[in-house]
């Protein structure tokens, strides 16, 4: 059976992998005069009110915006290629930016104003998080195109947390985020300034309004461009790409781009050029454009090896230090954060008075007698005397196995080592 899914795809339904919602509770009824408050706003609740406790602690966490996430690194290399892509005639970003939108949208938002059928699948109340009958945590960033659109913007990224009644496993999680590009253009930024206007036109004359087969040549042009582009900035030029046709309602024609990586082809978004029907919904006229979609966590995955979306959550520093870089575009081998506590030890010392010390000669030494067990070291604390102006540095280490619990004991027993050895090594005073 081929059906539309809730992800707005066209795909065939494999039974086994239909939805269940056990991972659920959900406050089952809702009286009316109930409210709801979701982000920090109140909603009156009613019959069609699904959203849990777990799903309203995620709102506001942004981890788009959160300085060193991997989905902020992300971010900021996608907005920065558009920003390059795309400039004003004076040189400046063509794209605007919107970050910051909140989650409740209205049906009408969310489905109606890109056309998904009011019986469609992916309306359904099993399948996403509603606040009542008319509003819902969006289902994904598309839900903002119109309204950017009708406020005048005509070439934007939407980046936010998105919603879903997904089960949870390595893959899926009920929320994530998503980032949305829109691109509008004239007829003289479609054909160019000089061309005779009259023979360029955006719609076949006759019918309908059908977009010109040259329009759909000249946007899909760029629409492929700019997100191959995209692919290769970030996951290197010599990355295999490929476009398969598919099916959203709002974009005609559409197609999605995979890419290979270790061997295993990956869909990476979804893109097309707007549907008409679409910008009138926005009052847009006289405009053409394209759209794209895509998921962060998707992308920070593949580029990261990062085997489970669930620890885009993790506030254990055991996965934020891995990406606590300035440089977004830097190279980052994952290691797989262990499920067993740390045990934590600091070391203070005062440094030798006939300064030679190096901290990264104290940090080759932890690893070499610390070795696997040693997670993370760093500098904590460091103070000068008032009256000796001798230095002291504190380090804190994070000791913590991969496969078994470490006992404080044995952790003590590997310290002292580090201790002795950093003491005849680098000539320091333990305090
Ligand atoms: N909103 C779609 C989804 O979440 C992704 C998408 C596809 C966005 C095509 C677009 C687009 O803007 O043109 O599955």
């Amino acid at each position: 059976m081929v059906v539309v899914t809730r992800n707005f795809h066209l795909v065939k339904l494999i039974p086994s992998l239909s939805h269940t919602s056990r991972h659920f509770s959900v406050k089952s009824t809702y009286h009316p005069g109930d409210q709801i408050t979701v982000g920090g706003r109140q909603y009156p609740a009613d019959h069609m009110t699904n959203i849990t406790p777990h799903i309203l602690s995620h709102l506001g966490k942004n981890l788009h915006l959160q300085q060193y996430h991997p989905l902020c690194h992300i971010l900021d290399r996608i907005v920065k290629y558009m920003y390059s892509r795309y400039l004003t005639p004076r040189g400046n970003p063509l794209f605007s930016v919107h970050s910051q939108l909140h989650p409740v949208v209205t049906t009408q938002q969310n489905f109606d104003s890109l056309l998904i059928p009011k019986d469609h699948v992916s309306r359904k109340k099993s399948d996403n998080f509603y606040v009542n009958e008319e509003q819902l945590l969006r289902a994904h960033t598309s839900a903002h195109q119109c309204e950017l659109m009708r406020m005048g913007f005509d070439n934007f990224l939407v980046i936010g947390d998105v919603y879903r009644r997904d089960e949870i496993d390595s893959s899926h999680y009920p929320v994530f985020h998503q980032v949305e590009g829109v691109r509008l253009l004239t007829k003289s930024d479609v054909y160019g300034k000089q061309q005779d206007m009259k023979e360029y036109e955006l719609f076949t004359p006759e019918g309908p309004p059908t977009h010109h087969p040259h329009v759909i040549n000249i946007l899909k042009a760029d629409l492929k461009d700019c997100l191959q582009g995209l692919a290769t900035t970030l996951f290197g030029r010599d990355v295999e790409m490929r476009w398969v046709d598919a099916y959203f309602p709002f974009t005609h024609p559409s197609w999605e781009l995979e890419v290979k990586l270790n061997d295993q082809w990956t869909e990476m978004l979804g893109c097309g050029i707007i549907q008409h029907q679409v910008l009138l919904n926005a009052d847009v006229e006289e405009r053409v454009g394209w759209a794209f979609g895509l998921g962060l966590e998707r992308w920070a995955m593949k580029l990261y090896q990062i085997p489970d979306i669930r620890v885009f959550w993790s506030t254990d520093p055991g996965f934020l230090s891995q990406f606590a870089f300035d440089d977004p575009a830097t190279n980052v081998n994952f290691k797989v954060v262990s499920k067993h506590t740390p045990c934590i030890n600091d070391i203070s010392f005062w440094l030798p008075s006939v300064s030679s010390y190096e901290a990264a000669d104290f940090y080759d030494i932890v690893r070499s007698i610390g070795g696997n067990l040693v997670e993370q070291v760093y500098l904590v604390d460091q103070f000068t005397h008032p009256h000796t102006s001798r230095t002291s540095h504190c380090y804190r280490i994070v000791y913590r196995h991969m496969d078994r619990i470490l006992t404080q004991e044995e952790v003590n027993r590997v310290h002292s080592r580090i201790e002795q050895e950093t003491t005849t090594a680098l000539g320091v005073t333990i305090r």
